[in-house]
């Protein structure tokens, strides 16, 4: 375990041999494509089906007087084509089916939808009458909050009162959702791109009210998913409702276009932060306070204000939340939801407190280390930040920086660096998982995990052969199908952990069989409960911290990065070539939000324009640097039979406060909205 081990799938995906969710061609498939809706609120009062029916090689044309019914959704925005009501633009108010994805995308143009529509309002403020406190924040209470977090910053010494913005940001995994679903009788098999299939199947047995044996899910490989494929989308809804209504096996690919309505986002933040500190920068007071919206159709709340109840010691303490319900595409999990804009917020504050005080921000950090975890008053069940703040400092060469800002010149740029922390919990869940014995000496590891790219196939054989105690290459792994024993959702950092733990079981049980194995073989099964955060006795949490350089052209306001460093403590590493990937993958995912990605709701329309990866810019090859990620041993026995914590998301946690710190170190401007365009720097 840890060794660096080639992806399984590698070879398989570079080939093509590697199959995706839409490439499933069931003989006879159609093809559905969606009518996004027009308005941002309101009702449809008619759909002319004609002009898209007279269009050879259309079947049908699914609306929401027509569709097939399903039961009460528990998560709304998959109650799809059930109702006349428009919650926001681009929800799905008809489907056409087709013989070809070209027929049926013409054929949506040609349907005519009537509505009408309402008044609409996608403007976010904090002062928004609608406005309220949520009760829970990611699982958390919405608001938290000891001592006198007022009168503590009131009587600080040093102040420091800021506000921070985060736009809409959005998942765009490479592969778009897609699902392709066909009927056998009263048997439904679905091929779907999603971050957990077993999730997908008893979600899909609820609404068309069948038992869960007679459905099939099937995820053999995913694309990607960043949390938007963490819960069943609408393409897999839509693509059994339109299989069901033709009679024919159906595909539905999501265009990337559609993506930013109908799959989630991440909702803006505007965050203020305040920090008091005695004249030594030792925290009075910590006050975040955070407003994002939501949908009509259910309540997500970005949960940013969260971190702030884990990192720095303070007797007064305010976290909170305010969320406005507005006509806005429903948002939903997307990479780190809550840590990773609530960390460029705090970090960048901690940045502008060591500046008030002229204080090294790496000692601030440090000098502000809690015993316990602030909000829960927990003991940690490790914590390494400091280990990761001195070993990048020292990497880095933090000691020869010059703290004054906007004095390093070469020719039009300014240089600068900047440092910030990195925080994530740990999580796992209750999983199952079964390795069959063969008779010529190899395994079989069973477990409907989701390898989403992250080569969650290779570490789980790598579970396994250490639990067994025999080569790596004698352990195959089958995920990605619901004949699997039952599994998590690869998301909250939480797959290998929750899956690993059941392998790490089956096969420890496996390895102390007594005698010789039968011969034909034997199957062990394990089912584990994980442990729910809340009943450890222990805070846990994966913390790291990032360094930045970055160049800043003060002709065309540009900031391009140098170097990026990032130094985790995340528990025993499983597999050093698919964690680097994991934490090098979610720095540039920051790098992302810190310079290029966001998109705007345009008032007019009550929609993001951003819809395709040229409105909205992830980073490209070339606008990432010399980037390094590694970690320190930590060795913590709090966790599971592993040893891990999870890697998934920390990476993108803090990246974009170091990257905004440089540039503040490299200018002397202090930027508090995100990204840092061209058109803010210069
Ligand atoms: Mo992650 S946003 O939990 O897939």
């Amino acid at each position: 375990m840890g060794a660096p081990a080639e992806r399984r799938e590698g070879r398989q995906k570079v080939t093509g041999a590697a199959r995706y969710a839409a490439e499933y061609a069931v003989p006879g498939r159609a093809h559905a494509w969606p009518v996004p809706a027009a308005v941002a609120s309101g009702r449809v009062t008619g759909v002319d089906t004609s002009a898209a029916l007279a269009l050879p090689g259309v079947l049908a044309v699914l609306t929401p007087g027509d569709a097939p019914r399903l039961a009460e959704a528990e998560d709304a925005t998959l109650a799809v084509l059930q109702d006349p009501a428009v919650p926001h633009r681009g929800w799905c108010v008809a489907l056409v089916v087709a013989e070809t994805p070209e027929t049926a995308r013409a054929a949506a143009r040609a349907v005519r939808v009537h509505y009408d529509s309402r008044p609409h309002d996608v403007n976010l403020s904090e002062g928004h009458r609608d406005a309220y406190a949520p009760e829970e924040a990611g699982g958390q209470p919405g608001t938290l909050e000891h001592g006198d977090p007022e009168a503590a910053f009131a009587a600080a010494d040093i102040r420091v009162d800021v506000a921070y913005r985060v736009p809409p940001l959005h998942n765009h995994p490479m592969e778009p959702h897609a699902s392709t679903a066909h009927w056998d009788g009263d048997r439904l098999t679905v091929y779907t791109s999603s971050q957990g299939g077993t999730a997908v199947r008893s979600v899909l047995a609820k609404l068309f009210e069948l038992p869960e044996e007679q459905i099939t899910v099937v995820a053999e490989h995913v694309g990607g998913g960043f949390g938007s494929k963490g819960t069943p989308r609408p393409d897999v809804v839509l693509a059994a409702l339109a299989a069901r209504h033709t009679g024919r096996p159906v595909t539905l690919a999501c265009h990337r276009r559609h993506l930013p309505t109908v799959t989630g986002h991440r909702a803006p933040t505007r965050q203020r932060i305040r920090l008091g500190t005695d004249a030594d920068g030792r925290l009075t007071a910590l006050l975040h306070e955070v407003t994002t919206y939501t949908s009509r159709v259910k309540e997500f709340v970005e949960y940013a204000a969260v971190v702030s109840r884990t990192m720095y010691a303070t007797p007064a303490l305010r976290s909170a939340h305010r969320v406005v319900p507005l006509d806005v595409p429903s948002p939903s999990w997307m990479r780190a939801p809550g840590e990773a804009p609530g960390m460029y917020a705090l970090e960048s504050a901690l940045d502008e407190l060591a500046d008030a005080l002229g204080m090294d921000p790496v000692e601030l950090r440090v000098r502000n280390e809690p015993d316990r975890e602030p909000g829960s008053g927990k003991p940690f069940s490790s914590r390494n930040l400091v280990r990761c703040l001195r070993e990048g400092a020292r990497r880095f060469n933090w000691a020869d920086r010059d703290p004054r800002p906007g004095v390093r010149r070469e020719g039009p740029l300014l240089l600068g660096t900047g440092v910030a922390a990195a925080t994530y919990p740990v999580m796992v869940s209750p999983s199952s998982a079964a390795v069959e014995a063969l008779p010529d000496g190899t395994f079989t590891v069973r477990v409907n995990a989701a390898d989403i790219g992250t080569g969650a196939r290779t570490v789980l054989a790598q579970i396994a052969a250490d639990a067994l105690g025999v080569p790596l290459d004698r352990v195959r792994c089958e995920v990605g199908h619901s004949e699997l024993p039952p599994a998590p959702l690869a998301g909250g950092s939480s797959g290998t952990a929750s899956w690993g733990w059941a392998v790490h079981e089956a096969c420890t049980r496996l390895a102390a069989h007594p005698g010789p194995l039968p011969p034909d073989g034997l199957t062990v099964r394990a089912d584990t409960t994980g442990r729910a955060d809340a009943d450890s006795p222990y805070a846990r949490h994966a913390f790291g911290a990032h360094f930045a350089e970055v160049a800043v052209d003060t002709v065309t306001g540009e900031v391009r990065v140098r170097r990026m460093l990032g130094v985790f403590a995340a528990g025993r590493i499983l597999n050093a070539r698919t964690a680097r990937s994991q934490f090098t993958g979610a720095m540039v995912m920051g790098l992302g939000m810190a310079l290029t990605e966001g998109s705007t709701l345009d008032p007019a329309f009550g929609d993001f324009p951003e819809t395709d990866l040229a409105g909205y810019h992830v980073p490209a090859h070339a606008d990432v640097p010399a980037i390094e990620a590694d970690w320190i041993d930590e060795d913590d026995p709090h966790l599971n039979p592993m040893g891990s914590k999870g890697i998934g998301e920390i990476g993108i946690v803090g990246t974009a406060a170091a990257l905004g710190n440089a540039v503040h170190h490299a200018t002397g401007i202090r930027f508090r909205e995100l990204p840092l365009t061209p058109d803010r720097v210069l």
